[in-house]
């Protein structure tokens, strides 16, 4: 909307630089700054958008709206109203100056937004690690919560919330949570957390996982522990959300803007901030040592193994071509990838429209062995680790009931390579990052089916980025 000399009439609500109004905690803001410059004399534009990622090639200025406000712009002035007036508002809106940069937000030489996103992952891994991990001194600070570590070691439990492919990154961090925090570890998806009533506890600590930070579900969960009492520690991609604001600390992923629908490189750094997290909590713990040094050096190998791991694309695509006529698609696993056969089930349902399921292995015999067969996709991981003898009797299961299984395997790993003509190796690393490698052919081959398929990759039907209805 274009207009001369704007001004902002302030009705109910001032609108102002950042910081200073804020009644709760924040996480710091390190990608942007706040500003307030009247623009008396020139012409300005107003833009509407849901996600600040989308006005970002028109102005980097923005007001993140909280709910229930309502925004007008008439004559050339903004205003902005509440609904009902409540004590808890702040009374003001912020203006806020994005670093965003707009390469960040273009597609580039890709096709999708999603596949740019794939292929971005050896670079946002290492910036969720950037500032935080010392692989000299083996050392990892989470700035956002370290004041709080030592209220979080003295809690009931650990309790992680979140939605879909958040939840998911939950699911995947759970054992190695439970081994170097030696907590209970309670992961829940936020719908079924809030259906049950929960009990919660004052010294339950309580994570939020969520990319958008606005996903209704999980800051109603929010909401809901925090009235009880609970620590809240908000995990998110977006600096400003509802669930960055409303949590007491927290951990910013730092994946940079994610804009397919699918999410993707947010799953790995969710997945990399909890890592952190474990290890941040096990620093002291003279016993833990050996393990935490294992894990910090895979870490540090990440990067290049998921630039290995992107080198499969065209042998995924292949795949893609034997799979994108089928109606389903079983993908079977357990232990630290038991996570990747949710996530890569999901990626299927939602972009490719086909039927997926991901099946814990040790569960075949409880009943989905019954859908085996000789015209049944399968996919199923095989690693070399604890569970490596388990998921053999799995896979050995499947091939006797004539399924001709896609095996992700290790690299060199012809025992386990024998059972199928068709494979995948990936690189080796530490047992409880292998669902980091695993999940990236889950991803590019969803994407590949949903294109055979020519389905809309970025914008799934039925589906949106964030999901702020319950
Ligand atoms: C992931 O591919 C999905 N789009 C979806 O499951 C998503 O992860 C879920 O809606 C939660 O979103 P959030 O991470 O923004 O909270």
């Amino acid at each position: 909307m274009n207009a001369t000399q704007p001004k902002y009439k302030i009705n109910e609500l001032d609108i102002r630089p950042h910081g200073q109004s804020r009644e709760l905690p924040v996480l710091p803001r390190s990608e942007s700054t706040s500003e307030f410059m009247p623009l008396e004399e020139k012409e300005v534009e107003y833009f509407f958008a849901s996600d600040a990622s989308a006005v970002i090639e028109h102005t980097n200025r923005v007001i993140y709206l909280e709910d229930d406000d309502v925004a007008a712009v008439r004559d050339g002035t903004l205003s902005i109203h509440r609904l009902k007036k409540s004590l808890d508002d702040p009374h003001a809106r912020e203006i806020t100056t994005l670093k965003m940069e707009i390469q960040q937000i273009m597609k580039g030489n890709y096709d999708y937004f999603m596949q740019k996103e794939i292929f971005e992952q050896p670079d946002s891994v290492v910036n969720t690690m950037r500032g935080r991990v010392r692989f000299d001194g083996n050392a990892i600070v989470l700035g956002g919560i370290k004041d709080y570590i030592p209220e979080i070691k003295r809690c009931r439990r650990l309790m992680l919330i979140g939605c879909g492919t958040s939840y998911h990154s939950a699911v995947a961090t759970r054992q190695l949570l439970e081994e170097l925090t030696e907590l209970p570890v309670m992961v829940e998806l936020a719908s079924d957390f809030l259906d049950r009533n929960t009990p919660i506890f004052r010294d339950d600590v309580c994570f939020f996982i969520s990319q958008s930070g606005e996903t209704a579900d999980t800051l109603m969960a929010l909401r809901y522990c925090k009235q009880r009492g609970a620590l809240i520690v908000g995990i998110t991609n977006t600096v400003g959300s509802s669930i960055c604001r409303e949590s007491h600390c927290g951990v910013h992923i730092n994946a940079g803007p994610e804009i397919g629908v699918a999410s993707t490189k947010a799953y790995t750094s969710q997945f990399i901030s909890l890592v952190m997290f474990a290890l941040v909590m096990s620093e002291d713990r003279l016993s833990l040592q050996q393990r935490r040094l294992e894990i910090l050096q895979a870490l540090s190998k990440l990067a290049d193994q998921i630039r290995d791991v992107l080198q499969l694309d065209s042998k995924v695509q292949e795949l893609a071509k034997d799979l994108y006529q089928h109606k389903s698609l079983l993908i079977m696993g357990r232990g630290y990838n038991f996570a990747t056969c949710l996530e890569g089930a999901l990626k299927v349902k939602e972009l490719t429209y086909m039927h997926s399921e991901g099946i814990m292995a040790g569960e075949l015999k409880h009943g989905p062995l019954a859908l085996v067969d000789d015209s049944m996709p399968v996919l199923m991981i095989v690693l070399r680790d604890p569970v490596y003898v388990k998921c053999m009797n799995a896979l050995q299961q499947v091939t006797s009931r004539k399924g001709c299984p896609i095996i992700i395997c290790e690299e060199g790993d012809e025992e386990t390579k024998a059972f199928s003509s068709r494979h995948l190796e990936i690189p080796r690393t530490v047992d409880c990052l292998q669902g980091i490698l695993t999940v990236i052919p889950m991803q590019l081959l969803s994407y590949h089916i949903a294109v055979l398929r020519g389905c809309d990759v970025d914008c799934p039907r039925n589906l949106a980025k964030s999901v702020t209805v319950e």
